[in-house]
């Protein structure tokens, strides 16, 4: 009986994407019931996604740091910036996102809805006035068509731009990777080199032990010490992003702080200080440099960091002791495993 609720205990604990250290193939993605996904919003969602207009100097879209021609990356360390500012993260791929429970690379946003305003107010971002975005928007007939559409009447507000952006989010899956095929019973469909790799992904590596269910990933935040770039510590540009970001998150220390705190900066917990989001490894070959920070240009360097036992003072992660055949093999099963079919994408033509 005891050991049944433990089982129980156990589930309740386990994000959606299954059960603890095990690969899921992929699937369709959840959508949330009070925003539905229709041809015509997703439609509407990929035009706003390309227009500058959700920027302030009307220069830059949610593609420019979200480029599909990189994995929906912008395949920089740290993300491009509204013009006289610097960023201090690294752009995630928007790939497999709608798999996710928490946003950013510390988690402060829940849902994609919710997440996409963020950008566009952000002062290093797209530093845009959304009551000036909504008439700005309303200016323009095809919009207005189009919001009639796709909600019913002509009416524009930040809640519907981002309903629409998190549509169009929503149908950016990765497909058809060898691994989806290997989960789904074809034995062949990882090569010699990437049957080696996923056996260390899965055994030796520990990877899954973070790295599971259908996106590769845990929903958790760790504590690994990945080391800070030391140019980016001496930017001043940076410096107030970072603390800018802070004295919005209500921490106390802003003007002193020096270093990314990571997780901690939403939570105030002292075991989540420089806690970071576990990241999806879908279509990982397209979307380098890696890390909350773009410190590794490649796979073979982020292999190298999980090897060593992860970044100094580190408690959650052990030296792996891998051999540079094992090595080579697991960044294999990286490269040629999770890289599914190409997402194809029709630009929109943005009015
Ligand atoms: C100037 C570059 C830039 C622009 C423009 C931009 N983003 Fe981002 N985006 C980032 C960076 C950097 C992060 C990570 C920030 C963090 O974790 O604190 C991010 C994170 C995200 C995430 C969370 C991904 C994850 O894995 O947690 C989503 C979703 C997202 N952006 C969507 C958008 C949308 C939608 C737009 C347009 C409205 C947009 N972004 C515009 C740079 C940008
Ligand atoms: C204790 C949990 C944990 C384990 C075990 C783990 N990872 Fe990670 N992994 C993470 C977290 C958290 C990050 C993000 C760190 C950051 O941004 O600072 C990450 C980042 C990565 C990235 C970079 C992704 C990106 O888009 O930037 C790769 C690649 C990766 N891990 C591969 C692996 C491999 C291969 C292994 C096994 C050798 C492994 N991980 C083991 C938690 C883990």
């Amino acid at each position: 009986m005891r050991r049944i609720i433990w089982i129980l205990l156990g589930l309740l604990c386990l994000p959606a994407g299954g059960f603890a250290g095990q690969l899921e193939p992929c699937r369709d993605v959840p959508v949330p019931a009070q925003n539905p996904q229709t041809a015509a919003k997703i439609e509407l969602g990929k035009k706003l996604f390309f227009d500058r207009r959700l920027s302030g100097d009307g220069t830059t879209s949610c593609a420019t740091c979200h480029n599909p021609e990189q994995g929906y990356s912008d395949g920089l360390e740290i993300s491009l910036n509204y013009p006289t500012t610097r960023n201090w993260r690294n752009s995630p791929t928007l790939i497999n996102v709608a798999f996710q429970k928490y946003l950013f690379h510390d988690g402060r946003a829940a849902t994609l809805e919710e997440q996409a305003l963020f950008p566009m107010m952000s002062a290093f971002e797209m530093n845009q006035n959304l009551d000036f975005l909504e008439e700005e928007i309303r200016t323009v007939p095809e919009y207005v068509a189009e919001f009639t559409e796709v909600f019913g009447d002509g009416d524009v507000t930040r809640e519907r731009i981002a309903m629409a952006i998190a549509a169009f989010e929503r149908t950016l899956i990765s497909r058809d990777a060898p691994l989806d095929r290997f989960l789904t019973g074809d034995a062949s469909a990882l090569s010699p080199e990437a049957l080696k790799g996923y056996e260390i992904f899965m055994g030796k590596g520990k990877c899954a032990a973070c790295h599971f269910g259908v996106n590769l990933a845990d929903d958790r935040f760790h504590v690994l010490n990945v080391r800070e770039n030391p140019e980016h510590l001496q930017d001043p540009r940076i410096a107030a992003t970072r603390r800018f970001v802070a004295k919005v998150y209500h921490f106390e220390e802003y003007r002193t702080l020096a270093e990314d705190p990571g997780r901690y900066l939403i939570t105030k917990d002292r075991q989540d200080w420089k806690a970071f989001k576990t990241p999806t490894l879908r279509e990982i070959a397209g979307t380098a440099p890696y890390m909350h920070n773009g410190i590794y240009a490649t796979l073979a360097e982020v292999i190298e960091f999980f090897n060593a036992g992860g970044g100094q003072g580190n408690t959650v992660l052990q030296p792996l002791q891998l051999t540079p055949m094992e090595k080579d093999q697991l960044r294999v099963f990286l490269e040629e495993g999770l890289t599914g079919a190409p997402l194809t994408l029709t630009y929109p033509k943005v009015p």
